[in-house]
């Protein structure tokens, strides 16, 4: 199947921030297999990320507040994406800044690059003060940064939508009309977790993002809104943890899926997720539509 030019093997992708930049999963499963990886986000510089704690786990969840830690972009330049070059899978990279001038130049760094066969901008991150979700939650900022990028890259333009707005579908729109070719969606709800012996936030920076089953339901209803509101394609993200969840979101519109939290829980989640999608267009042939 192709999603605005990428080949994909399958449907099933591994979520930014998730599934590091591969190296870390490559001992326990076959990174051929998948349909892309996403790149945990890279910005210009390096960044050393919030105060710990930086994870949580709530019911049929996770809160995260890592701040983008990552080592910068001429660290992964050097280090990582030749890692990622010796798989037949494409490699998605997932870019985040604090300007649009960072994002625009990040996208023209990576556009030399042939292993990378997609950008996808994070303009959704909860976690950080400059940037990330402040860009998302405005359409005319998520148009400026949309547009610096496409502007900077010939690579298939990824926008990876926050649901932390009341209609996602203006969001959306925004990015579709800046040159966006594909809509990724969703991205963490803000969320915030108590101590109560300590009277204190369980995270570092007082809030976080949730993922993971228990915003599933919110993920393929803003999935279906999207669809139905947009021409380009939409991969569909949220609490995917088996083949059943993902059609729930093939089902609601879209054309590909990232798995995230679930790769912490098992790391071969996406693997079974693909060999469960796959069951199901066996037992409903004409159900899903993959061309
Ligand atoms: C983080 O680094 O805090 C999470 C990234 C994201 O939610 O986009």
């Amino acid at each position: 199947m192709e999603l605005a030019g990428i080949k994909l093997k399958n449907p099933v992708m591994v979520a930014s921030g998730t599934f590091g930049w591969g190296r870390e999963y490559s001992d326990y499963l076959d990174l051929n297999k998948l349909g892309a990886i996403v790149t945990k986000s890279i910005t210009l510089k390096p960044r050393e990320g919030n105060p710990p704690p930086r994870i949580v786990e709530t019911p049929s969840g996770m809160l995260n507040s890592i701040g983008l830690q990552n080592e910068g972009i001429e660290h992964f330049l050097k280090e990582d994406l030749p890692f990622l070059a010796k798989f037949d899978t494409p490699t998605i990279v997932n870019i985040a800044g604090e300007s649009v001038e960072e994002y625009a130049e990040l996208a023209k760094r990576l556009s030399k690059e042939t292993t990378v066969k997609g950008i996808e901008v994070n303009i959704s991150c909860p976690n950080v003060k400059k940037g990330g979700m402040a860009f998302g939650c405005d359409p005319k900022l998520t148009k400026e940064v949309i547009a610096a990028v496409r502007k900077a890259t010939t690579q298939p333009v990824i926008a990876k939508l926050t649901p932390n707005v009341t209609d996602i579908t203006v969001t959306a729109k925004a990015a579709a009309e800046a040159g966006a070719d594909v809509l990724s969606l969703i991205n963490t709800i803000v969320g915030m977790s108590i101590d109560i012996e300590t009277g204190k936030s369980r995270l570092g920076s007082l809030t976080g993002g949730l993922s993971g089953p228990a915003i599933r339901p919110i993920a393929v209803r803003m999935v279906y809104e999207v669809t139905h509101a947009v021409k380009i394609p939409v991969i569909g993200i949220g609490g995917i943890m088996s083949g059943s969840d993902a059609v729930e979101f093939f089902l609601a519109g879209a054309k590909a899926i990232q798995v995230g939290t679930a790769n912490f829980v098992d790391t071969e989640a996406a693997i079974k997720i693909i060999k469960e999608i796959d069951d199901y267009v066996h037992r409903y042939p004409r159900a899903l539509n993959f061309s």
